[in-house]
């Protein structure tokens, strides 16, 4: 099944991604910034070049360099470093711009090689005559392209014929000084910067998803903050694709799509017979911008961030908790009102339009300064496709050069937060809590609430820090009694802890119960336990019980029997005998003890009465000691 799965399932993607690019042939917009040369004077002037969807663009900034064409490697595919280049500029000096041509390996490794050679930024030259593209990191499914979330320095792709100049202008030994500028890059009219996320839930499609959660994580704080003050209005976007109406009955576009083919996405393995389908992941998607709009009607549209994060924590597919049941707990714990998410939700198996995905659907196509959105994930600032790694540092510079001058928040302008934004102030921050030992998982950082299990009295809780957290290892009962029973009455104290017995609540002897929540005494009279004999008197005490016997007998409470004073009058039980034979021993053996002392200490002093006679004593104390020590 998973054999035959796997091709249909490449070419149902293939279908997919073609009816896609047919519906956006040519909306593609290229984001651009301006390259400036200002020596050689032959070359002076201003040109476009495309910035690169990975590494560190300077947005609202600009970046002066020398512009150096290796004489090797000149696609720069190999490490530079191999053969002896280095780019590291001398102090003082211009930092190097490495000229690399395109072709024969990744746009990302060119970069990533010249970086480890210490370039400080990389323009790569077009190989053909063609208007400018944007250089992406490779797709999906290379796994070994890590290096990619690595890259730190901007890059751009300039046009053939002014890669052509810049070589000319170097062979002829110029110096080349150039002048990247970002800081058109990004539209500020006014005072208050839109941008648009488009994303995804899928957690496993390798480095782009694991870099895009990354992002979600540290960025979190900042916008959240950015929201809350006023400073930008925020909008998430989910990319779904249509299955063609010839197969919206075929097996595939069932596994993929919602609403009998109108929305669909990728199978998360590429493989139908296994694990999530497309369909789970659509729905997710759906969810999600419910939870946004929902979020967004009680003028908290932020709450999406801490959704979103949350869930990849807590709902990953790794651990087959990514669906229905999961979200919802998350919904919940955020407060936000489940039945109205599912009502955005709408029925996802009828055959009609989703007005939400719809809209969705619509978004996609690029409209004023703002191309088709293609590349997954994408960030819009302003109406113009953000370009460069997602990466807080590089989109924060993003955000902030899309304010009007002078009107960025100070957030922008010294990194100092100026908006109160104690999440954990509200329910909770979603996060567990023992109310009656005062201790929460919900902590305020600069990344936004988190949600982690706290330390107390120097003891690590452990849990998820959503619905639990518990004490455990040494000092684990200090801490709220780790979790379990435990009473007071009439100065007594049962507990139901034991620190070696980890992570468990056992209720005491004499108790009985979860050891949690409650532990009751055990009634030994009346259970029959205990203090059963024909002369035993039972009563019942709190965590125990109390046993007399009648007609003056004497209770053995471990041997739980009556006995009498004298061997004859043992009621019950060998055990009874035997402990009376060895009291008896013990007696004789006690009293041959005491009567040999005696008798030693009386011939003492008979003998110093005699000796006395004869000679003096030495001390009256050497006497004392003597005596003492016989006693002892
Ligand atoms: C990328 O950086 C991280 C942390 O700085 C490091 O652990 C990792 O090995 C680097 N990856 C590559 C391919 O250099
Ligand atoms: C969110 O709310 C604001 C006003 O409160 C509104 O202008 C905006 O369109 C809403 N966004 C969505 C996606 O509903
Ligand atoms: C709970 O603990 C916090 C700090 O740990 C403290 O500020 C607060 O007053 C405590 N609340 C109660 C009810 O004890």
């Amino acid at each position: 099944m998973g054999r035959c799965g796997r091709p249909k399932a490449a070419i149902l993607l293939t279908f997919l991604v073609l009816i896609w690019a047919e519906l956006v042939a040519g909306k593609f917009l290229v984001e651009k910034n301006s390259l400036r040369v200002f020596t050689p004077e032959s070359i002076k002037g201003n040109y476009d070049s495309a910035i690169g969807n990975f590494g560190v663009p300077q947005y609202g900034g600009s970046m002066a360099g020398a512009v150096v064409y290796p004489k090797d490697n000149k696609k720069g595919c190999q490490k530079f470093e191999a053969s002896g280049i280095s780019f590291r500029s001398k102090p003082g000096a211009l930092p190097t711009f490495v000229l690399v041509d395109r072709g024969d390996c990744f746009f990302s490794l060119k970069v990533w090689n010249a970086q480890n050679a210490g370039a400080a930024a990389v323009l790569v030259a077009d190989h053909l005559d063609e208007p400018l593209i944007t250089m992406d990191s490779p797709e999906d499914g290379h796994a070994s392209e890590e290096y990619i979330e690595n890259i730190t320095i901007p890059s751009a792709l300039v046009d053939k014929s002014f890669g052509e100049k810049l070589k000319k202008a170097l062979s002829k030994g110029d110096m080349v000084n150039v002048n990247l500028d970002w800081r058109e890059a990004v539209p500020h009219p006014d005072d208050r910067v839109e941008y648009e996320l488009w994303t995804n839930s899928n957690d496993e499609c390798g480095v782009k998803c694991d870099m895009l959660m990354e992002f979600l994580k540290d960025f979190k704080g900042a916008a959240q903050m950015l929201e809350q003050g006023g400073y930008t209005q925020f909008t998430p976007h989910y990319i779904t694709w249509y299955c063609p109406e010839a197969f919206t009955v075929s097996k595939q576009c069932k596994s993929q799509c919602l609403n009998h083919g109108r929305y669909c996405a990728p199978d998360p393995e590429q493989d139908f017979s296994s694990g999530y389908d497309g369909k789970d992941v659509v729905l997710e998607n759906l969810r999600q911008l419910c939870v946004f709009r929902v979020a967004n009607e009680t003028r908290k549209p932020w709450v999406w961030w801490d959704y979103v994060t949350d869930f990849h924590i807590r709902c990953p597919m790794k651990e087959k908790k990514y669906g229905k049941e999961c979200a919802e707990e998350v919904i919940k714990s955020l407060g936000l009102d489940l039945s109205k998410i599912e009502k955005c939700m709408g029925n996802p198996d009828a055959d009609a339009d989703n007005p939400v995905l719809k809209e969705e659907q619509e978004a996609q196509i690029g409209k004023g300064s703002r191309g088709d959105v293609t590349i997954l994930p994408t960030l819009v600032v302003n109406n113009r496709q953000y370009r460069g790694k997602l990466e807080k540092g590089a989109v924060s510079k993003a955000i902030c050069a899309g304010f009007e001058e002078t009107t960025e928040p100070s957030v922008c302008l010294n990194g100092a937060a100026e908006v109160e934004t104690n999440e954990c102030l509200h329910n909770n921050g979603g996060c567990w809590q023992d109310m009656a030992a005062n201790i929460t998982a919900c902590k305020d950082t600069f990344r936004g609430r988190v949600c982690e299990c706290p330390i107390v009295n120097g003891v690590q809780l452990k849990g998820d820090g959503y619905r639990s957290c518990s004490a455990s290892g040494p000092g684990r009962c200090r801490i709220h009694n780790g979790g379990c029973w435990h009473e007071r009455r009439d100065g007594v104290t049962f507990s139901a802890c034991l620190d070696s017995d980890d992570g468990k609540c056992t209720c005491p002897p004499g108790f009985i119960g979860d050891g949690v929540k409650k532990c009751e005494d055990i009634n030994e009279c009346k259970e029959k336990k205990a203090c059963q004999c024909n002369e035993c008197n039972c009563r019942n005490t709190w965590g125990s019980y109390e046993c007399t016997c009648s007609s003056g007998l004497l209770y053995i409470r471990d041997h739980d029997t009556c006995i009498g004073k004298s061997a004859s009058e043992v009621k019950y039980g060998w055990g009874a005998v035997w402990l009376v034979l060895i009291v008896l021993g013990l007696a004789g053996g006690g009293g041959y003890l005491v009567y040999k002392q005696r008798l030693r200490s009386y011939m003492d002093s008979e003998i110093r009465a005699i000796m006395a006679q004869y000679m003096p004593l030495d001390s009256q104390n050497e006497v004392a000691n003597h005596v003492d020590e016989d006693r002892a």
